[in-house]
């Protein structure tokens, strides 16, 4: 099969609402003050801008009616879809609220469309480069107009991304035990604070690999289509075939995913099992 970006009716929505939602926060990033954020938890923060940004996804997405399971509202089961196969929008209007907050300008916007339980389009949009993350099933990943592949690479060359869940400050020791494990064996790991964007970075060859605990289906739906879609083997960290809801994800080239599932194997974590 030869690929070709493909542009449906659905991905030219999901664009416009990617876009739209992109120039609201560029504009929000120049007015946050403490006001705009709320706490979901200690360290778990919502701010004004990621509600507004969800309000102009819905009404922009809400002319295909396809209903819409969007992070700051979650009006519908995700589960109860998936179970069903049924269809959805998958949207995240702010990933990597903290880097917002903080004026970090390393954030996105993630949008998935899930047909019949399986994610087929996926847009992942960082509006400080205006680069524009895409795939549709079977039709390969890109940025902008380019088409991107994960790059293989040992273990011992390779560049790998991950981030710590909401819950870090009382699991952080678990955490840390596979942040050690691969920090010994890798050149390097970064840590940016956007999973979405991590996963198009996979995509587009910037790092090799990924692992993450805690995520949640608005955090990885487009992100995950994109590495597929690029090349990539995604497992969870035991190797199992994962879904939208599994507790922890690993994504990388296959010789590369095989390497870190082969170290794993022989970490032994102490403390709580997730
Ligand atoms: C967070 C980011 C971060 C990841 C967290 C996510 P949010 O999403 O993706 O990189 O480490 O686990 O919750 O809260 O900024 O939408
Ligand atoms: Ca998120
Ligand atoms: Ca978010």
């Amino acid at each position: 099969m030869s690929i070709t970006a493909s542009q449906s009716s659905e991905m030219t929505l999901a664009l416009t609402a990617a876009q739209t939602a992109g120039d609201l926060l560029l504009k929000g990033s120049l007015k946050i003050s403490p006001e705009s954020i709320e706490y979901k938890s200690e360290i778990d923060l919502v701010t004004e801008y990621d509600r507004q940004s969800e309000e102009l996804i819905i009404r922009q997405l809400g002319q295909s009616q396809i209903p819409i399971f969007a992070e700051e509202s979650q009006a519908l089961s995700l589960q109860d879809r998936i179970a069903q196969k049924k269809d959805c929008w998958i949207v995240d209007p702010l990933d990597g609220t903290t880097n917002f907050a903080h004026g970090f300008t390393h954030y996105s916007i993630s949008i998935a469309l899930m047909l019949e339980g399986v994610v087929t389009l996926g847009v992942v949009y960082n509006p400080n480069t205006g680069e524009m993350f895409t795939a549709e099933k079977g039709h390969g990943a890109w940025c902008n107009d380019q088409l991107i592949t994960c790059k293989e690479n040992s273990l011992a060359q390779a560049l790998l991304l991950t981030g710590f869940p909401y819950d870090r400050r009382i699991k952080s020791s678990f955490y840390l035990q596979y942040f050690e494990c691969f920090l010994k064996h890798c050149q390097g790991i970064r840590r940016p604070g956007s999973a979405a964007l991590d996963l198009a970075y996979v995509a587009a060859g910037r790092a090799n690999g990924f692992w993450e605990f805690g995520l949640q289906p608005w955090d990885v739906a487009a992100g995950l289509l994109l590495v597929e879609e690029a090349g990539a083997s995604i497992s969870d960290l035991y190797g199992t075939q994962c879904t939208l809801h599994s507790p922890h994800f690993l994504a990388a080239p296959p010789s590369l995913h095989n390497e870190m599932l082969g170290l794993l194997k022989k970490l032994e974590p102490h403390e709580c099992q997730i």
